[in-house]
């Protein structure tokens, strides 16, 4: 609820309209969207650049980001399971998000909002004229003409401007600081900008704040446990709540007494033949690996065809795919697929977790390879 024109929200909690807390109402939202078809890991990295660009406004004014809902991605596969308009708190911890930037929740946006038009300029960013020509047959004003907008379609913009963008986020801050005075900004296409500094100290902060939600943490933990005879404390794997207090020496933990593995299929064979190995091939390299590592189990995240007896860490509705973020990073050695997104945010979990970096940068070759290019070390910078 907001008292008319004055800048404060008023929280109520299990539907008792008082006021529980007085927040100051930032003076400005910032939203954001990406390309519909990018994946879950794609748009991981993309609110890290978007948070960079956030740090860069609030060296100057008051801004709040607006968590886009998520939907419809077309990587998760379980379709018995409602897949729009999810909140960010079904995947990650809403307070260690807060304690690197400023976020809420679309619906408590909206909430705030309602009896407004919601966004006040929708920036549109492109490398092209082409989408720029598309933008403008929208008049200012109107209802949005894409059919899904984070699953909800009553999004409308008063303003629409289109910009043609080449750089990291941080571009965009004297366009929303000085040529925009709309509380709130939206910016679609928002993979269109690129990472202000890349793995250095804010990139990371922004990273670790990305904790998983405690119910998917709690899934993992118990088929670890369960499966895996692995558990954080016998696996010497340090947690915080505080992910600011967390402060790990690369290569102190040991992760759990399993190999784990991420070995992309589909579409991955057609678009990268040569990096990605057959079944087979990947199933040999995996025997390999356990001889080596003397480990007796795998844990595999795949979308490869069933094959088999496998064990299956089944999503339920409010935990979903991403239960299996938990369990992946924390083997005792991994190895993932080139060039992917979900590989490597595998990559960051397991620095941020401790574990030594040779056994997390790795990935299956082609069949046709002995030996291939294995993936690039980043470290946590604090
Ligand atoms: C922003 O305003 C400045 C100064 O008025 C102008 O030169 C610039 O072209 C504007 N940028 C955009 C993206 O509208
Ligand atoms: C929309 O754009 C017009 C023209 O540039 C401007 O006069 C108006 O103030 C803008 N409205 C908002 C809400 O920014
Ligand atoms: C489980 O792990 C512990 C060490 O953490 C080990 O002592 C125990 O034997 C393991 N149990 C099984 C069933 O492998």
């Amino acid at each position: 609820l907001r008292s008319p024109g004055k800048g404060w929200l008023w929280v109520s909690l299990k539907g008792q309209a008082r006021a529980t807390s007085l927040l100051p109402l930032p003076s400005r939202y910032l939203l954001y969207d990406v390309n519909p078809p990018e994946g879950f890991n794609l748009r991981r990295d993309v609110y890290i650049r978007v948070a960079s660009l956030l740090k860069t406004l609030l060296k100057t004014e008051e801004w709040v980001l607006v968590l886009p809902p998520w939907g419809r991605l077309c990587h998760w596969q379980s379709p018995d399971i409602h897949q729009v308009r999810i909140p960010w708190s079904d995947f990650f911890d809403l307070p260690s998000l807060n304690r690197n930037i400023p976020v809420v929740e679309y619906e408590q946006f909206i909430a705030g909002e309602a009896a407004e038009v919601v966004v006040r300029t929708h920036v549109h960013l492109g490398f092209t004229g082409f989408l720029c020509e598309n933008q403008r047959t929208e008049a200012p004003g109107i209802l949005f003409s894409r059919g899904w907008f984070w699953g909800y379609e009553e999004t409308r913009a008063l303003n629409v401007s289109c910009l043609s963008v080449q750089g990291s986020a941080s571009i965009m801050a004297p366009v929303l600081l000085r040529n925009t005075s709309a509380r709130s900004v939206m910016l679609d296409r928002a993979e269109n900008l690129l990472h202000d500094h890349y793995g250095g100290k804010e990139y990371w902060d922004t990273r670790r704040s990305m904790v998983f939600a405690k119910h998917l943490r709690a899934v993992g933990d118990e088929f670890r446990s369960k499966y895996l005879n692995s558990t954080d404390e016998a696996d010497r794997i340090p947690f915080e709540e505080d992910w600011t207090k967390m402060k790990v020496k690369l290569g102190s933990s040991l992760g759990g007494p399993y190999l784990a593995v991420h070995l992309r299929r589909k579409d991955f064979i057609w678009g990268h033949r040569e990096d990605v190995p057959s079944l087979d091939g990947a199933v040999k390299k995996i025997r390999g690996l356990m001889k080596t590592h003397q480990l007796d189990k795998v844990f595999v995240a795949t979308d490869a065809v069933r094959k088999g007896t496998w064990l299956r860490l089944r999503p339920r509705p409010t935990h979903r795919e991403g239960g299996l973020c938990v369990t992946v990073p924390r083997g005792r050695f991994f190895i993932g697929t080139s060039v992917s997104t979900f590989s490597f945010r595998i990559h960051e979990e397991r620095e941020i977790l401790g574990l030594d970096p040779r056994t997390t940068y790795n990935r299956f070759c082609g069949d046709l390879e002995e030996a291939c290019e294995q993936p690039t070390h980043w470290k946590v910078a604090y």
